[in-house]
């Protein structure tokens, strides 16, 4: 049975009853939506930590656009059977009051890495996602936890506040999980038309083909898509694409 925990507290006094300590607690932090992507990051986090935690948030200040936050896919129910199928032991579900008792006068902000690529387009976007992080590594204290590499950028400025604040979580990158015909998988690739779920097949195909990135832009933009950034950082090419109005994003090692 997946047990669900609403508030910091509630945690705090679990933790206490039943001796849970941070080395045995893996964690790993989810918007819901869940698919095959979150499915492969909890079997690993179950299989190496003696108690899993995930936590289901959609949190309102890393969405610059408003909208997009208003159309956020919400799969709860889908959502609790996958965590009691995969035997995820708790499920933290706070409200917002209850993660930000500020209302985000607070902020973790990054000032280099979080103003380029995605962050040169979502205005803070990552200064949402920071201190969202920082919140729920704070009150739930795992050992380890767990992030997918299709955010790239997300996954590396997480590991930079680790470092930064001395955080005492091992932060774990785990490969991109596809759907058969190579699409990155999203929560929001449930957004998609049938239309424009074949178009944004052509994004994988085209971000790993040997040419320039300008010329994967150009590409992009010839079948359909609007392109926000394709470049290269850290050894990798990360890109940015909007398929409709659902905002698409991969990355692949050169
Ligand atoms: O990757 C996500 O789903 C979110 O950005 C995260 C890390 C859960 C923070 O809200």
């Amino acid at each position: 049975m997946t047990q669900i925990i609403k508030t910091v507290k509630e945690w705090r006094e679990l933790c206490d009853s039943e001796n849970i300590s941070s080395k045995e607690l893996g964690f790993i932090p989810t918007m819901g939506a869940l698919h095959k992507g979150h499915a492969s990051l909890i079997k690993k986090c179950v299989s190496e930590n003696r108690r899993t935690v995930v936590s289901i948030f959609v949190n309102p200040t890393q969405f610059n656009d408003p909208n997009d936050l208003k159309k956020y896919p919400k799969t709860f129910e889908q959502d609790f059977k996958m965590l009691e199928e995969l035997k995820v032991d708790y499920l933290f579900f706070p409200n917002y009051e209850e993660l930000y008792p500020d209302n985000f006068t607070y902020k973790v902000h990054e000032n280099s890495l979080s103003k380029i690529l995605c962050g040169a387009y979502r205005s803070g976007h990552f200064d949402g996602v920071l201190t969202v992080v920082m919140k729920l590594l704070n009150s739930i204290k795992p050992g380890r936890a767990y992030f997918g590499e299709k955010d790239y950028q997300q996954y590396k400025l997480i590991k930079g506040i680790v470092e930064a604040f001395f955080l005492q979580t091992e932060i774990i990158a785990c490969p991109t999980v596809r759907d058969e015909d190579g699409l990155a998988l999203s929560s929001r690739n449930l957004l998609l038309s049938p239309e424009e779920r074949k178009l944004a097949l052509n994004f994988p195909g085209l971000l790993k083909a040997n040419k320039t990135c300008d010329e994967i832009k150009f590409e992009l933009e010839k079948v359909g898509f609007k392109v926000d950034y394709i470049e290269e950082y850290d050894g990798r090419r990360l890109g940015a694409v909007y398929a409709g109005k659902v905002r698409l994003i991969d990355n692949v090692k050169l």
